[in-house]
């Protein structure tokens, strides 16, 4: 017994050495020395910047740039050597598009292209001449998402390399209005330590991540203020959640309960509901293939409502947010559920579980329960990488949106445009599917569309409260870098909630 728990202490600390952001930002209206300074072309318009740059260079820049075949597109970026007469080793010319669809996920995206180009230098003092550029809102918003995009790509999990991500760069950003940057940056700043927390859990390996280490790292939250709290399997059990116990029975450790309140305010909560499975084996109908190596990620929504909060709570953000994390290991072993079992929620239906890899359900629907019953949220959102099926439909770039709120749906639409986490509705239904000749529910539909068969099972744990369910299977862990995502845990979700929250309060 003691051995066991000094290997929990053990494999605790290496858990939670967090990635930390490296790079820093430093906004201001005066130029300053740099080995590479960053400019801008909208097209086929240089920006004040680079027209400086060329005229200092006496035409050089622009005819290596018409040799390099720049033109101005949309996260083109083009290192140049710096021609004489231009005191820095080398000009990067960034692409910026159609400057009238310049929002804040497409800055975003314009900031990972360049970060990306970048990290391929060893230029270590950057100079960005974002002076006089807006993204339709200002010069402030621009330079400041700029840097969040930078931020988010240049992110790297690497503390199981024995040879780590390169020394860190300092970004000077030339702006017209360097003290409005400034505040807007520190609150995306807030957003990419959700991002990264968020990141940083979903890459961690499976058996450094069980939900014993995931609710050890809720409680770091406590330090910013968050309200951490943590339920047993025999908690769990004696509330009544009888099918988040069911899930973790086959796991050393078992299920947990955790709760992260940020309380900002004294307004009704919002509650988010996540998905914590830390490893999905798939349970007796254990998974084949090659796409059980991913199931480290099935806590991914549990990740992203954790984020959110951490986000909220940087901030002091003046909101009332509770996450509800229902965490478990789905794994084989003889204490393991078995297929044909009866589970008893804390909501009082009982399910016939057909299929143990069908879990996510399980767990989430006594979160929910959890969160209504002890929070009466507004509003009530469930995030999960529930279904293989919203993976067949959507692919892991859209994130599944269900609802019969349309005013919801629209919202989360909006944010999920604006910071390009983008969410597609699918239908709630075929309920007929869910029947079971012993039990109140079956948790597989037998036949019919499996997101929506999955995100119908949950609704039947919403009440009356308004609910939406996020199923974001595929967003959460990609194997290529792209966009403001290196390849491995995303973090996606973090940045769609922070937005839909701050903007709907
Ligand atoms: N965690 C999986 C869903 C998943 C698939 C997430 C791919 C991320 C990427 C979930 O628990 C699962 O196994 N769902 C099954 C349900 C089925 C047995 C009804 C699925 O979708 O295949
Ligand atoms: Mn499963
Ligand atoms: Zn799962």
């Amino acid at each position: 017994m003691s051995i066991k728990k000094s290997l929990l202490t053990l494999s605790l600390s290496v858990a939670l050495t967090a990635t930390a952001q490296a790079e820093t930002f430093n906004f201001s209206d005066q130029a300053k020395k740099a080995d590479a300074i960053v400019v801008f072309q909208a097209g086929d318009t240089p920006s004040a910047g680079l027209a400086q740059l060329n005229k200092q260079s006496n035409d050089q820049l622009m005819k290596s740039l018409s040799v390099a075949k720049f033109k101005g597109d949309s996260k083109q970026v083009v290192e140049v050597l710096a021609p004489a007469g231009i005191d820095a080793d080398r000009v990067i010319v960034v692409g910026l598009g159609d400057s009238t669809e310049l929002n804040a996920g497409a800055v975003n995206k314009i900031g990972a292209s360049l970060s990306a180009k970048l990290s391929k230098t060893d230029a270590q003092d950057i100079q960005i001449f974002t002076k006089g550029i807006s993204d339709n809102q200002s010069n402030a918003s621009f330079a400041a998402e700029l840097a969040h995009g930078i931020s988010l790509r240049a992110y790297k999990f690497d503390k199981y390399l024995s040879k780590k991500k390169p020394a860190e760069k300092n970004y000077s950003l030339r702006v017209n209005q360097p003290q409005q940057a400034k505040t807007t940056y520190k609150q995306l700043e807030a957003v990419e330590a959700g991002v990264f927390l968020a990141r940083d859990l979903t890459s961690e390996v499976p058996t450094e991540m069980n939900p014993v280490h995931f609710a050890a790292a809720a409680k770091e939250l406590k330090k910013l203020g968050v309200k951490v709290k943590v339920l047993k399997p025999r908690q769990i059990k004696k509330l009544g959640m009888g099918a988040l116990h069911a899930v973790g029975r086959g796991s050393a450790e078992g299920s947990r309960l955790v709760v992260a309140h940020w309380e900002g305010n004294n307004d009704t909560p919002i509650a988010l509901v996540g998905k914590g499975i830390t490893f999905d084996s798939g349970g007796y109908n254990v998974k084949t293939g090659k796409s059980i190596a991913r199931m480290k990620s099935d806590m991914a929504g549990a990740a992203a409502v954790l984020g959110t909060v951490k986000a909220l709570a940087l901030q002091e953000a003046d909101v009332n947010v509770v996450a509800v994390m229902a965490m478990a290991a789905n794994m084989v072993s003889e204490t393991s559920v078995a297929p044909g079992d009866v589970v008893e929620t804390a909501e009082g239906l009982s399910v016939e579980i057909l299929n143990t890899d069908a879990e996510g359900r399980l767990v989430v629907a006594d979160g929910m329960w959890y969160a209504r019953d002890k929070y009466k949220p507004e509003i009530m959102v469930d995030v999960a990488t529930l279904t293989g099926s919203k993976v067949r439909a959507l692919g892991d770039r859209y994130t599944a949106i269900f609802s019969e709120d349309d005013n919801l749906v629209s919202q989360l639409t909006v944010s999920g445009k604006a910071v390009d986490e983008k969410v597609w509705r699918l239908p709630l239904g075929y309920k007929d599917k869910l029947k079971s000749p012993i039990a109140d529910l079956t948790n597989i539909g037998s036949g019919g569309p499996g997101a929506t068969t999955a995100a119908t099972f949950l609704q039947q744990f919403a009440g009356d409260t308004k609910w939406v369910h996020l199923d974001i299977a595929g967003n959460a862990l990609i194997s290529a870098d792209k966009g403001v995502n290196p390849a491995g845990g995303t973090g996606h979700g973090v940045r769609l909630l922070s937005h839909w929250i701050m903007n709907n309060k």
